[in-house]
């Protein structure tokens, strides 16, 4: 009698073989299959799963990591269900082979990473839980596949920041759910005040979208934070000798001044790329002009290089050895800026053959650009400018070996120009 009770029960339930001893298998309706496991106090995901199991249920056990190897079993999966377990490290890959997945809930663990990029290939996800975790980053394109995601819940970490443009892939999200994340209120976050007033996205608990930073607006709701004065970095470069000078002295010096504003106050580094050495140095972070006074000369060399904390680049004796590439960048939170000069002598009766060199060594020229000291003004985050500037020097006396000592001599700047050559 037993064997055929056991029959019964198993075609009334639809208890299919092969499903793993903690684990209940059930095949419901319109070919779906279950493997119900959660209560279970399970450490591991247990081997053996039936391979066509499309609603995987672990929740409330004590899994606390997940390998790559966690899932292999169960490629069909299209609902993960893992929270309230004490998840804290997720090999990378783990997810990256469940392509049907649809609802994932990691909500309710101990994660402070994610593997994100796993994210890209799950491009039917519809839910994805991952609140009531230690997340504190949040890579700009995280969900940038996920256009079919319509639940996002990522409230109740340590996000400190979102990146802007992070939620703009999803086009079928309907609720984000985002609060009690401790959020740093800087112009980096400016935009979601912005956008979460303006969106047609459901997202509750709106007061509690609050900062935590900085201290003047702790404990105050995102949506509650006045406009601040945000703006990219824009760089000056000015050069000294300027275009007045006529004269030039042995072993001249050069100076590349480097102002930037924006808000808040960009810092300031520079990047020198010489053609002697053909190595890159790249320059300390400098401090801006008005903290400079009080620091007094304070300054670091790099080579033959001086950088002061004022945003100047000195150097004391300008050669053939320091021609090159000098660049100031500028960044703050809300974007990056650099302009480029190219330095190089020329002798009079090398000079189209010094200009060819200097374009092969990258100095590119900008169109009309007329003077070194017009500074760039775009303010795209990844604006950059060359700028190239041409010491003239009479025949013979461009071409002073690095080491020689010469005599004295002048050199005459009779050039100073931004190239406009149509190569
Ligand atoms: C899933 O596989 C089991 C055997 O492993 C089988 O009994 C069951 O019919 C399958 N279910 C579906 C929906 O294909
Ligand atoms: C994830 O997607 C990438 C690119 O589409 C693919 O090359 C890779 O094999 C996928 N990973 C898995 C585990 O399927
Ligand atoms: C907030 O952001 C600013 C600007 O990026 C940073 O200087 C500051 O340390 C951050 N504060 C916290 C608490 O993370
Ligand atoms: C920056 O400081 C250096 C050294 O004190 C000085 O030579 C240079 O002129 C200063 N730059 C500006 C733009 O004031
Ligand atoms: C500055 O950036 C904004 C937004 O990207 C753009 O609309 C504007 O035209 C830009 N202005 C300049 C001078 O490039
Ligand atoms: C200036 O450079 C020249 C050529 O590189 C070198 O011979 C001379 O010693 C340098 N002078 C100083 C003061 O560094």
């Amino acid at each position: 009698m037993a064997p055929f009770l056991c029959m019964w029960i198993a075609a009334f339930f639809g208890v299919s073989q092969g499903c793993p001893e903690p684990c209940t298998c059930v095949e419901k309706k319109f070919g779906r299959q279950l493997a119900e496991c959660a209560y279970r106090d399970l450490q591991e995901v247990p081997a053996g799963l039936p391979s066509n199991v499309t609603t995987l249920t672990l929740s409330a056990n004590r899994l606390h990591a997940l390998q790559q190897r966690s899932f292999l079993e169960v490629t069909q999966v299209q609902s993960l269900w893992l929270a309230h377990n004490q998840i804290s490290a997720i090999e990378a890959g783990t997810f990256a082979g469940l392509l049907h997945l649809k609802n994932i809930d990691l909500s309710h663990n101990q994660l402070a990473d994610f593997p994100w990029r796993d994210l890209h290939n799950l491009s039917a996800l519809q839910l994805l839980k991952m609140n009531n975790n230690q997340l504190a980053r949040l890579p700009a394109d995280a969900f940038r596949t996920l256009r079919d995601l319509r639940s996002l819940w990522i409230n109740d970490n340590k996000l400190a920041t979102i990146a802007q443009g992070t939620f703009d892939a999803m086009r079928s999200l309907s609720q984000l759910q985002v609060y009690n994340n401790p959020l740093n209120c800087t112009c980096a976050l400016q935009w979601l005040k912005g956008w979460a007033e303006n969106t047609l996205i459901s997202i509750p608990e709106r007061d509690s979208i609050s900062c935590a930073a900085p201290d003047s607006f702790r404990g105050l709701p995102l949506a509650r934070v006045p406009d601040l004065p945000c703006a990219p970095p824009s760089v000056q470069l000015s050069s000294q000798p300027s275009l007045d000078s006529t004269e030039l002295h042995e072993g001249f010096t050069l100076l590349l001044h480097c102002s930037a504003t924006g808000s808040p106050p960009p810092e300031l580094s520079w990047r020198v790329q010489t053609a002697s050495q053909g190595t890159e140095v790249n320059g300390p972070s400098v401090e801006r002009p008005r903290q400079d006074r009080a620091a007094g000369g304070s300054k670091q060399s790099a080579g033959s290089f001086v950088i002061f904390k004022n945003g100047t680049l000195l150097i004391p004796n300008f050669s053939k050895h320091e021609e090159g590439t000098y660049t100031c960048l500028a960044a703050n939170e809300v974007g990056a800026h650099e302009v480029s000069a190219s330095v190089a002598l020329a002798s009079s009766e090398s000079l189209l053959e010094d200009l060819l060199r200097n374009k092969l060594a990258g100095a590119a020229s900008k169109p009309g650009a007329k003077h070194c000291s017009q500074g760039a003004q775009a303010n795209s985050s990844q604006a950059a400018e060359k700028l190239v500037i041409i010491y003239r020097v009479p025949a013979g006396m461009g071409r002073s070996g690095g080491g020689a000592v010469l005599e004295p001599w002048r050199w005459t700047c009779l050039l100073w120009l931004v190239i406009v050559l149509p190569w």
